[in-house]
């Protein structure tokens, strides 16, 4: 789908939650200022378990996941702004009422309006690798963020994760075993069906795909 297909604002807007994005905020907006925690139980309009997909891109995952799940919320956090609107189109377009978009810095996001212990799950789908030096600030899985994702996820809540870049898995892996709340499981095979946009790409062009899945 192009993004000049996507429908009206004003159409979207049950989808997408009005947040600051710092990345494009002087740091002393007042915008930025400490705020209550989202209130999923308002946003959703219900208390079912609340999932988050960060960087969704194309938002295959949480497409096939919000049609196939009706009992679970699921909240995305993506950076782009024409991947979030034309995530939102197809969400509209479906009229799925189980999901909701934000378009900011997740790093920013868990760390300052997720409340602790308030999902059930975070899935992080092909991270960007960043692989040159004067880019390395952006990476999204540091030890910073997985502490966030510990910190938003209830007691018995997964933490999932792929990439097709050995060196992202192994570090990541490696950074995740010391971070005590966290319980390696085995990690899910996922042959069956692609999971997200670049999955279904990279196992086209034949790649290995490394995944892990933890629990608090
Ligand atoms: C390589 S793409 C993968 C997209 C999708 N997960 C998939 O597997 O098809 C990485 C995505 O993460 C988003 N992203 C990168 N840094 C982010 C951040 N700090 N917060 C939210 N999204 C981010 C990018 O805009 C991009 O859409």
């Amino acid at each position: 789908m192009r993004a000049s297909r996507r429908l009206p604002l004003e159409t979207l807007e049950p989808y997408l939650l009005d947040v600051p994005n710092p990345g494009v905020l002087p740091p002393d907006s007042p915008l930025l200022e400490p705020a209550p925690p989202i209130d999923f139980r308002a946003l959703f309009g219900n208390d079912r378990p609340v999932e988050i997909e960060v960087g969704f891109g194309k938002g295959l995952f949480l497409l096939t996941q919000c049609q196939a799940r009706l009992d679970t919320n699921f909240f995305g956090i993506e950076i782009e702004r024409k991947y979030t609107l034309l995530t939102a189109t197809r969400m509209a377009q479906l009229q799925l009422r189980n999901v909701k978009l934000a378009c900011t810095d997740a790093r920013w996001l868990l760390k300052e309006r997720i409340a602790e212990a308030s999902v059930s799950a975070v899935h992080v789908y092909f991270p960007d690798p960043w692989w040159k030096t004067r880019h390395r600030k952006r990476k999204l899985f540091t030890s910073a963020f997985a502490e966030q994702c510990v910190r938003v996820m209830r007691g018995g809540g997964r933490l999932h994760f792929a990439t097709d870049v050995a060196d992202y898995y192994a570090d990541t892996i490696e950074m995740l075993k010391g971070i005590e709340m966290l319980r390696a499981l085995p990690a899910p095979a996922g042959d069956a069906e692609y999971l997200t946009n670049f999955e279904r790409k990279y196992r086209h062009e034949g790649r290995v795909i490394y995944r892990a899945l933890y629990q608090r």
